[in-house]
This record gives C-alpha cells, sequence and structure tokens, in this order.
C-alpha cells in the first residue's frame, strides 16, 4: 500500500513540476507516468516493481547492461577522489587517460580529444573547430563557411546541430534561428528519391552530392554525415562503399568529412565505430551517448592532427579554440568511460555480439512478412522496421495516426519498452541482452505490431 502511495505522489509530482523531452505534455498529464526506479542488466524496474526490457537501451546509450559491476565501480572510485574539477587551465587523470585511448580505438589519423556534454555539443564542436580550421589554414581562399548535409539528418537540438540537420517536425519551427546549409537526399533505398533501384542504380545518388562538391566547395567548411546508419531519420542504412565514396569526394573537393558517430559508434553497427566497416577516416568525428556505456553525460570531438596545428600559435595570434563548457573533461564520466572500454577489451563485447547480431537478423525475418510492415533496416544492434498502411503502394500511415506510438503502448504492456520514430519501430537492445531477451524482445514487437495493425484500418 505504502509503495503504491508512494508512486501515486511521485506521479502527481512529475505532472505538476517536469517538462518531458519530446513530449507532448498535455497528453503526457491525463496518463500515468512510468516511473523507472531501479535496473538490472537489459532490464528496468518501475516504482512497483514491475520489469520491462529496455529495448531502446535507454535512448541509445547503455551497452553493458544496468548496474554493470565494472562501471558501478569505476565511478565509487573515482567518486572517492574528486567529482568534478576543470579542464580549463588544469588537467585531470581520468579525461588524460580516456583521451589516450579514444585515440588508439579510433579511425586511424585522428589523434587528439576536445570532450563537451553531449551528441549536440560534440557536434557544435566539430562545426565550429571547421570554420575556424578554414580560415586559420587558408585565409586568403575565402570563406568557407557552411555545411553540407543529407536530408532527413539529425545531429541534435542545439542551433548548429539543428542547422545541419533536416528533420522537418522537429526543425522547421526554428528556421529562423539557423545558419543556411546545402543538403542532399540521403541513400533512402526503400523510397529512392531517384526513383531508382539499389543495386543497379550503383549509387547514382552520389552524383548530385558530387555535383554540389564540384560547384560549391569554396563556401563549405564540410560535410556532415552519420556514417552507415541516418538513425533518427528512420534508420536509413547506405549501401555498402556509400561511406567510403562520400570520404573520397570529401579529400577530392578539400571539405572536412565529419562523421557523426553519437549513434552508431562504440559497437552499435558491430564494429567500434561504424567508420571502421569501410576503413574510413574521417577529419572529425562526433562521439557521445555510448562513450560511458550509458552511465553518464560525456562526449567527444576528435580531430586530425591536420586541424589541431592549425590552431596553434602565439596568444597573440588569437588563434585559441575559443570554446568549452564547465562540465568539459569530467572526471567522473572520464572514469566510467574507461571502465566502459575496459569491459570491451576483457569481455571481447565485439566478438561475443557477431552471433547476436546473426540472432537478431534470423529473429526479425519473421517480422518482415506481417502486412504492415514495408521494410525492416539493420546494421549490428541497430534495427528499424518501417510500418506502412499498404505494402504494396508502399504507402506511409498518416503521422496523425500514431501507429508507432500506438505499437510501443503494446509492446509496454507486454513487458518490452520501445520508443518510436514516426512510423517505424526501433529496436536498439543493449549490447549485452542475450539471445533469450531477443527472442523475447522480437516475439513482443511482433505481438504488439500484429495487435495495433489488425485494428488499425487507418
Ligand atoms: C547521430 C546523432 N547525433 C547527435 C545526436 C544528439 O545527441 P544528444 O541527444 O546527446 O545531444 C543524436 C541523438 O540521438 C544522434 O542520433
Amino acid at each position: 500500500m505504502a509503495k503504491r502511495n508512494r508512486t501515486d505522489r511521485l506521479a502527481d509530482w512529475d505532472r505538476k513540476y517536469l517538462w518531458h523531452p519530446f513530449t507532448q505534455m498535455q497528453e503526457w498529464e491525463q496518463d500515468k507516468p512510468l516511473i523507472i526506479e531501479h535496473g538490472t542488466g537489459s532490464y528496468l524496474i518501475d516504482t512497483k516493481g514491475r520489469k520491462y526490457l529496455d529495448g531502446t537501451s535507454s535512448i541509445w546509450v547503455n551497452l553493458h547492461g544496468h548496474r554493470h559491476p565494472a562501471l558501478d565501480q569505476a565511478i565509487k572510485k573515482q567518486l572517492g577522489k574528486i567529482a568534478h574539477s576543470t579542464l580549463l587551465g588544469l588537467s585531470n587523470s581520468p579525461a588524460i587517460l580516456l583521451a589516450r585511448e579514444l585515440i588508439r580505438i579510433a579511425p586511424k589519423g585522428l589523434s587528439r580529444v576536445f570532450y563537451s556534454d553531449d551528441g549536440s555539443t560534440a557536434v557544435e564542436v566539430a562545426l565550429k573547430m571547421a570554420v575556424q580550421y578554414w580560415q586559420q589554414r587558408q585565409p586568403a581562399a575565402g570563406s568557407k563557411n557552411t555545411f553540407l548535409h543529407l536530408k532527413l539528418a539529425y545531429h541534435g537540438d542545439t542551433i548548429g546541430a539543428v542547422s545541419v540537420g533536416n528533420i522537418d517536425l522537429f526543425h522547421s519551427r526554428f528556421k529562423p534561428l539557423l545558419f543556411p546549409t546545402l543538403s542532399a537526399e540521403p541513400p533512402y533505398c526503400y523510397r529512392c528519391p531517384l526513383r531508382l533501384t539499389y543495386p543497379s542504380c550503383r549509387m547514382a545518388c552520389l552524383e548530385p552530392i558530387e555535383q554540389i562538391l564540384r560547384t560549391r566547395h569554396r563556401e563549405l567548411a564540410g560535410f556532415i554525415v552519420e556514417p552507415l546508419v541516418q538513425a533518427a531519420a528512420g534508420m536509413i542504412t547506405s549501401p555498402p562503399g556509400y561511406l567510403k565514396r562520400i570520404r573520397e569526394l570529401c579529400t577530392k573537393y578539400r571539405v572536412l568529412l565529419i562523421a557523426d558517430e553519437v549513434a552508431t559508434g562504440f559497437g552499435r553497427t558491430g564494429k567500434i565505430f561504424a567508420c571502421q566497416h569501410e576503413n574510413v577516416t574521417p577529419d572529425l568525428m562526433v562521439i557521445s551517448k555510448g562513450l560511458t556505456g550509458g552511465y553518464m553525460p560525456l562526449a567527444a570531438t576528435l580531430a586530425t592532427e591536420e586541424i589541431y596545428n592549425a590552431f596553434l600559435g602565439k596568444y597573440e595570434d588569437f588563434k585559441t579554440f575559443f570554446h568549452g563548457h564547465s562540465y568539459t573533461g569530467n572526471p567522473l564520466g572520464c572514469a566510467v568511460a574507461l571502465a566502459n572500454l575496459a569491459i570491451f577489451r576483457k569481455d571481447k563485447t565485439l566478438t561475443k555480439l557477431r552471433p547476436k547480431i546473426a540472432e537478431l537478423k534470423r529473429l526479425i525475418r519473421s517480422v518482415a512478412s506481417l502486412p504492415h510492415v514495408g521494410e525492416i533496416r539493420q546494421q549490428g544492434f541497430m534495427v528499424g522496421i518501417e510500418l506502412v498502411k499498404n505494402r504494396s503502394t508502399k504507402e506511409a500511415y498518416p503521422l496523425e495516426s500514431r501507429i508507432g506510438h500506438r505499437v510501443a503502448a503494446e509492446a509496454r504492456m507486454r513487458g518490452l519498452l520501445i520508443r518510436p520514430l514516426g512510423n517505424l519501430i526501433v529496436l536498439m537492445p543493449p549490447l549485452s541482452t542475450s539471445i533469450r531477451e531477443l527472442h523475447q524482445m522480437v516475439a513482443t514487437v511482433t505481438a504488439a505490431i500484429q495487435a495495433v495493425t489488425h485494428q488499425s484500418s487507418d
């Protein structure tokens, strides 16, 4: 009884005081919030003790499960020393050790680590670094101060990140605040903007990209891409060789390649970084989310020595990168990130992941045959199930029908937490999820899709 009262009280205070992200609060206030109190492995446990599988890795961050002993311990150990000190004018051991480790595992050629707090801030850092790099490296060449990005891109919610993003539902209101950019069609093969078919298209969508780079490279500081998977766009997976070709084009036209590995980094695609599938080294690489195994907010922008060198000079040259945050290089975050990377080594996380990726692939094949499943896209432990009103015409469900939201609600009643992206059901479990749990997740998603699409005629 006492437990129930406490939950009700918390629920009242949640509705009274909190404003949740990406949430229509009018609707939220009419519902009972699910309040998470504990976690263990792949499960989240609410205030009433009910267990749910964490099908989104708590929004794409958790890797080795909740309450991992080594990660818990790393934070406790660091807390015994100090929680925070600044990187402005000082250094700290976890920040140094983590930077060294990140450079060891990053694509060869990246050699410097600049810390920030989350994916969006790390994107801001990359954009500002790129613009300042060209100003200092090539002052005579004129202003290279805009960016190329793909349509449907999502790089975060701060103004710079929104400027290089292109999800209308999230971004259109803020247009007056955004700086101008150039955009190109993404490799969305299921709904190919060029109405071609892969592989006979031979990646014709790269042609217009080359055209932009050829004609506008003098204005372009960088081309920002989500390597291999445009995640928030709808888990749009690029065909093999696409990223490598982008790298070649950026080199040819002297435009910096910025790889946003916020969603794809740290094993999510089957390798530590998605760029490594195609042996690509970007000029700048943005990481966050899985960096701390889902424990603490921490991010970093990795740069090549060439970029770093362009910022060197006497103080009075004013080539300094005048950017930083209060919690830049936070020791607690860096300590748990180090422990996170140690687990990859000790537990051979990526080796153990391979058969699980294959099993997930096998399992979701059965979902593909459901009548309202248009396409399933998978790269490693990133899965997107695109629901369609009409499979043969690929007619989309109208957003107002909230099909993804309804499937997620149904899955929640059956013990699985997922968060859709419009009509796309996303499965992004922690890398530590067992085969048994994968079976349970896919079975629940299947049942939830069936339940909702059977009753849905809209
Ligand atoms: C590719 C990508 N970049 C950047 C971000 C923004 O990260 P954050 O939410 O930590 O600011 C996200 C978040 O989902 C992302 O998927």
